[in-house]
């Protein structure tokens, strides 16, 4: 059994599976080089017979994104197996199919009405068509969690014999204890005759809270593969956290002693931009990568922490990638130094982007005398937005005070026609939101509305989030400004704009075509 313990990341798999994360395909690169960079061993890109956009994000991230393994999934079924095959051929070596089948009696009974004899025949057959076409399978047998260990022993069993060299133990409900599932890892790795062939692997949801634990429990009985995302997105209560599971092994490397790929000082940043471009928020107290995760509040804490920094602080915040907020550009630097930090982040931009970022990051400078790296990254995310965009923000006008009525005016393009309205409101950002929501339909119910500064300092920019329900879907938006006013209507905006069937409405408050 190796030292070694790979992760896999799936953000652009299951992450996006949280609702209201969906990305686009330059947001799916985005992220997926930041997952390099990290040093992940395995990116799941997604889903690829799930859409044409599924199948063109996971064929563009093989073709473009190098280091990772890159998997795509697909059902224990032929048309998925061959669809997920051609989308992550350009990564030549190292492709990788992840099949996977139900194994609980609830799943295979209610759900896939097959028998067991049937499951393991579909297992069997898909794992040997993907080693036909791939270098590497890996194999799941969904819900393991609540599945009789002598099927499941059976049926690893089988899928090695048939060509997979990962195996994968999903509890896809969260619904084990971690000493019941380190017990599960170790009998299939202690029964099945020929686990040495394999590695396992673990994918833990959250529902009770206990995915991390799972992972861990599973790793202290020989997996060598942990799934799991940044800010523990996923399905429902999320999967296990990335950022956890190595700072875990990191910190406590006295108890677990296992190498990683993974460059620490990666983290955060690479936290903060999957949480802009999803527009899901990191709750402060979150380990690691929360706001309060090194803030020190209590008198007596910050007193130890002024005598000997490990009196409360178990690692340091520059190892995960924490820095104070660093003044790093202003208004008189070019574009040179602009490219030269936008490298030092991570993000390489070509020429014809920065010219684009460039023009974004003097406007800002205009409005704020001190640019900070989370400006700069925010600059980023409204950028990449751009060409996605069918309704573009023009012009807002706000105006409120103690005696007056909150009015707004807003100018929209929408599909390329100029669409003015005004509306008063509860307060300015309520004017506004009215007056943006008239103009479009469908326009969503507002589910959250968040408002966080950026930065410190009174000309800090605002973030907001918006998240927004359209029938089944939900979608979030996120927009940045020093006027949050205009932050809160760029994040309505952003949202509206993932509403697939949003156009304009006929007719609206007061329109104006240009
Ligand atoms: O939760 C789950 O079982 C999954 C599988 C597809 C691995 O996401
Ligand atoms: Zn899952």
């Amino acid at each position: 059994m190796s030292d070694r313990l790979y992760i896999f990341d799936t953000t652009l798999r299951d992450g996006e599976q949280s609702p209201g994360c969906s990305m686009n395909i330059d947001e799916k690169l985005r992220v997926a080089h930041a997952l390099a960079t990290l040093g992940v061993d395995i990116i799941e890109a997604g889903f690829p017979i799930a859409s044409p956009g599924d199948f063109e994000a996971v064929h563009r991230i093989a073709s473009e994104v190098h280091g990772p393994k890159i998997a795509g999934l697909a059902r224990a079924a032929q048309g998925d197996i061959a669809r997920a095959a051609e989308a992550v051929k350009p990564a030549g070596d190292n492709a990788r199919i992840h099949t996977f089948i139900a194994t609980s009696p609830i799943h295979m009974e209610a759900k896939l009405r097959m028998s067991p004899d049937q499951v393991v025949e579909r297992a069997v057959a898909a794992v040997k068509q993907a080693r036909s076409l791939v270098p590497e399978v890996e194999f799941s047998a969904e819900d393991a969690g609540r599945s009789e260990i002598d099927f499941l022993c059976r049926i690893v069993e089988q899928v090695i014999k048939a060509g997979a060299r990962v195996i994968n133990i999903p509890d896809t409900v969260g619904y084990m204890t971690p000493d019941e599932f380190g017990y599960r890892i170790r009998t299939l790795i202690e029964n099945v005759p020929n686990s040495d062939q394999a590695i396992f692997s673990v994918h833990c949801h959250n529902d009770l809270g206990l995915a991390v634990a799972n992972s861990l429990a599973a790793i202290e009985n020989g997996a060598r593969q942990v799934e799991c995302t940044i800010n523990g997105l996923g399905e429902r209560a999320g999967n296990a956290a990335l950022e956890e599971i190595v700072m875990i092994m990191k910190t406590r490397s006295d108890r677990y002693n296992i190498d990683l790929g993974i460059d620490t000082t990666k983290i955060v940043p690479t936290s903060k931009l999957v949480s802009q471009i999803t527009g899901m928020p990191i709750q402060p107290n979150k380990a690691i990568v929360g706001a309060n995760a090194f803030a020190h509040e209590s008198g007596i804490h910050q007193d130890g922490m002024l005598k000997h920094k490990k009196t409360y602080e178990i690692m340091t915040p520059e190892s995960v990638g924490w820095r104070a907020n660093r003044m790093v550009l202003g208004k008189h630097s070019g574009r040179a130094a602009l490219k030269a930090r936008y490298i030092e982040l991570g993000e390489v931009l070509d020429d014809e982007r920065l010219v684009a970022v460039f023009d974004r990051f003097k406007v800002l400078a205009d409005k704020k005398k001190d640019i900070f790296d989370e400006d700069l990254m925010s600059i980023l995310s409204d950028d990449s937005n751009v060409e996605a965009e069918r309704v573009k923000l023009i012009s807002l006008h706000a105006a409120s005070g103690t005696n007056d009525a909150p009015v707004a005016a807003v100018e929209l393009e929408i599909e390329g026609v100029r669409h003015k309205a005004t509306a008063e409101g509860d307060g300015p950002v309520d004017a506004a939101f009215k007056a943006i929501k008239s103009m479009v339909e469908p326009n969503g119910k507002l589910l959250l509305y968040a408002v966080n500064a950026i930065t410190v300092g009174t000309d800090a920019q605002g973030e907001v989030t918006v998240r927004l329900q359209d029938g089944e879907r939900i979608v979030n938006g996120q927009g940045a400004d020093t006027d949050i006013i205009v932050a809160s209507a760029k994040a309505l905006i952003a949202a509206l704009n993932k509403l697939p069937n949003m156009h304009a409405r006929e007719v609206h408050a007061q329109y104006s075509g240009v």
